[in-house]
């Protein structure tokens, strides 16, 4: 009776998992070895996810080689998914390739981190300390505020010519993130600072090249001898360059003093000596150090290019937004968070830069924790699942004009700020951006104290820059010239 009994569970098993696969979402016709891949396009797969949406729905399959992918679009769908079933979609895919960073098999951090107790323990605590930026004797956004002081003095001393505003605006960002982790900012020409940007910036162009792709997708190909010693050089310089710059501070270290997060971590981990299942280690202290420039540096340096170059294409908006930031806070005072209620115009020119700018269409790759069920779709656990964020800010249900820079998407017909439930450049959810607050706080003091200081206009003999991104894991404006001239 037992082995019928037995015999009996596993076929009754089988067939309900049959019948739930038949409710997998659709997808285009998977070649064998390749799956699906040649149906997007890596250089914008937003564009690819967009025009497969249109063929299969809001939600569809893809194969990439082994990996089940499905791919989830539109405002309805996403929120469904990462509000309505936020556990279920709360893991992160294993990346091979971090496990040659430093990593390890367990993807720790945060940004990578598979969903479990120590990414909850390293996000919470991540999350307090920087809400709870009183350490030190100047809050974050007293730092902010002195960064883009000496950001206007960098973009003074080029005296109206023309010139590339990355550099200076990279450097202000990064600034913050080293305040925040450090607790001390560094001169822009600082050696240390230059290096410590020439490292990141080579690690990022690393990652984001062809290779590291393939090697995620072949990963086997991670055993040939000095493979991945060769191709992840830049990573393991910047990661080397982050352990230096924690020693330096930990010979400095005292717990009756917390100056910044590097001190709060530190002292998490002799608190957490013993506990054995504890995220508090010097290995993490490192991953969510770099998971911190990584996550927090590029995503507000090319938003904050997005907004100049939408000022240099529309300067009659850019006029709108000075003569409001000249009736509520003037010439003379440095803009605060205070000011963003009473400027309704900024906050909506903001907002829709983000929109429009669209920085992360694809979000980061989540996973499922778990079989779950969307709109009637049977999604198993384990499956990669892409938020192809771009589709809700351009979701053509909720925004009158998604492919336009349209300020008013954001203003009701008062004028006043209002801020509809599909705008989620931070994504949502349990995986959320964790730095939303720290970005915004950015933004804000950056744009305003930019705009209160300089008129950004178009050099004479420069062609109109383009609008459309450039994607290479953020989507950034293609590089082009601004002059600003001091106001
Ligand atoms: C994750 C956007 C700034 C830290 C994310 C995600 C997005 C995003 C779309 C993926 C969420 C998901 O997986 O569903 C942005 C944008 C920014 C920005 C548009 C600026 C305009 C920042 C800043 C920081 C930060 C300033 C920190 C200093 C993180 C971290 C994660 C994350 C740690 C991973 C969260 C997790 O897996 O639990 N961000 N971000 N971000 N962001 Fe941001």
């Amino acid at each position: 009776l037992g082995v019928f009994l037995t015999v009996f569970a596993l076929l009754f098993d089988f067939m309900k998992r049959r019948k739930k696969w038949s409710h997998y979402p659709p997808g285009p016709v998977s070649l064998p070895f390749i799956g699906t891949m040649l149906y997007v396009d890596f250089c914008n797969p937003h564009l690819s996810f967009n025009q497969l949406q249109k063929k299969f729905g809001n939600i569809f399959s893809l194969q990439n080689c082994w990996t089940n992918v499905v791919v989830l679009n539109g405002y309805k769908t996403v929120k469904e998914a990462l509000v309505h079933r936020s556990e279920d979609f709360a893991d992160r895919p294993y990346v091979p390739i971090y496990e040659h960073v430093g990593y390890g098999n367990k993807s720790e951090g945060i940004v990578i981190a598979r969903y479990g107790h120590v990414w909850k323990e390293l996000r919470k605590f991540t999350l307090s300390t920087l809400r709870n930026f009183g350490m030190g004797k100047k809050s974050l956004e007293d730092r902010v505020t002195e960064e883009a002081g000496f950001l206007c003095s960098a973009v003074s001393s080029e005296k109206g010519c023309p010139f590339d505003l990355r550099f200076l605006v990279n450097n202000a960002v990064c600034n913050v993130i080293c305040t925040t982790i450090y607790g001390e900012r560094f001169d822009y020409g600082d050696d240390t600072f230059k290096k410590l940007l020439h490292l990141f910036e080579n690690s990022l162009n690393e990652e984001a090249g062809f290779l590291p792709q393939l090697l995620n997708v072949v990963p086997i190909l991670l055993r040939i001898p000095g493979v991945p010693q060769k191709v992840f050089q830049g990573q393991k310089a910047f990661m080397d360059f982050i352990d230096v710059l924690i020693n330096k501070h930990m010979e400095t270290w005292n717990p009756a003093y917390i100056r910044d997060f590097s001190d709060a971590f530190l002292k998490e981990m002799e608190k957490g000596k013993t506990a054995e299942e504890s995220g508090f280690n010097y290995n993490n202290l490192r991953l969510v150090t770099a998971d911190l420039f990584a996550a927090g540096s590029e995503t507000t340096s090319t938003t904050l290019r997005w907004a100049v170059l939408y000022m240099l294409l529309h300067p009659e908006i850019q006029s709108k937004v000075q003569a409001e930031i000249d009736k509520v806070i003037g010439r003379e005072r440095p803009p605060t968070m205070k000011d963003q209620v009473s400027m309704p115009y900024t906050s909506a020119v903001i907002h829709e830069v983000q929109r429009y700018g669209d920085v992360v269409p694809i979000g980061l790759p989540h996973m499922t924790y778990r079989d779950t069920e969307l709109q009637g779709f049977f999604i198993p656990k384990g499956t990669t699942i892409i938020i192809n964020l771009s589709s809700v800010l351009k979701d053509e249900t909720v925004w009158e004009k998604p492919n336009e820079f349209y300020p008013e998407h954001f203003l009701d017909a008062n004028g006043q700020f209002v801020k509809p439930e599909a705008f989620l450049p931070f994504s949502a959810g349990r995986r959320a951006c964790l730095g939303e607050q720290l970005a915004k706080l950015e933004l804000f003091i950056f744009f305003t104290t930019l705009l209160q200081k300089f008129t950004f206009v178009l050099p004479e003999d420069q062609p109109r820059p383009w609008e459309n991104g450039h994607f290479a894991l953020t989507s950034s404006p293609h590089p082009y010239l601004v002059q600003a001239v001091p106001r």
